[in-house]
């Protein structure tokens, strides 16, 4: 299995561990960090529903917690079991951008390989973040 291939295995493995008795929308993620190491995340609902976290979130807190000196995000891969795909959300892009995403994976079953990529460029333009401080 390629690297792009174990980071989507990890994120699929983490959606099946994802707490969502509210939504029933399971969500993995996993991301791939510049030196190599994968973290994965899932969505944690919550009865006050609002307190609930998504999947890349999940995972990008793990990943500051493990490692301060690797921290920078090569990518992120989504896994969606319910209905693919699914890109993160407005507040996990801007996440993510903190940690340098570059690309963003999903899966999508119209695609041959099964998944599709995406610069993140592409899903959060003229961002800001934490360079302009
Ligand atoms: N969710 C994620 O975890 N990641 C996404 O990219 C989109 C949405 C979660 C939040 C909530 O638990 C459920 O999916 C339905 O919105």
């Amino acid at each position: 299995m390629d690297e792009l291939g174990k980071v989507m295995a990890a994120a699929r493995t983490a959606a099946k561990n994802a707490y969502a008795p509210y939504s029933e929308f399971h969500v993995g993620a996993a991301i791939l960090t510049t030196q190599g190491s994968i973290h994965p995340g899932c969505n944690v609902e919550n009865a006050s529903y609002g307190l609930g976290i998504c999947a890349e979130r999940n995972a990008a807190a793990r990943m500051a917690l493990d490692d301060p000196e690797d921290r920078t995000i090569k990518l992120v891969a989504v896994s969606s079991p319910n209905a693919a795909p699914c890109f993160p959300c407005g507040a996990c892009r801007q996440v993510l951008r903190e940690f340098g995403c570059e690309v963003v994976v999903v899966e999508d079953p119209d695609e041959e390989s099964g998944m599709r990529s995406l610069p993140f460029e592409e899903i959060l333009p003229n961002s800001f973040g934490p360079e302009v401080l």
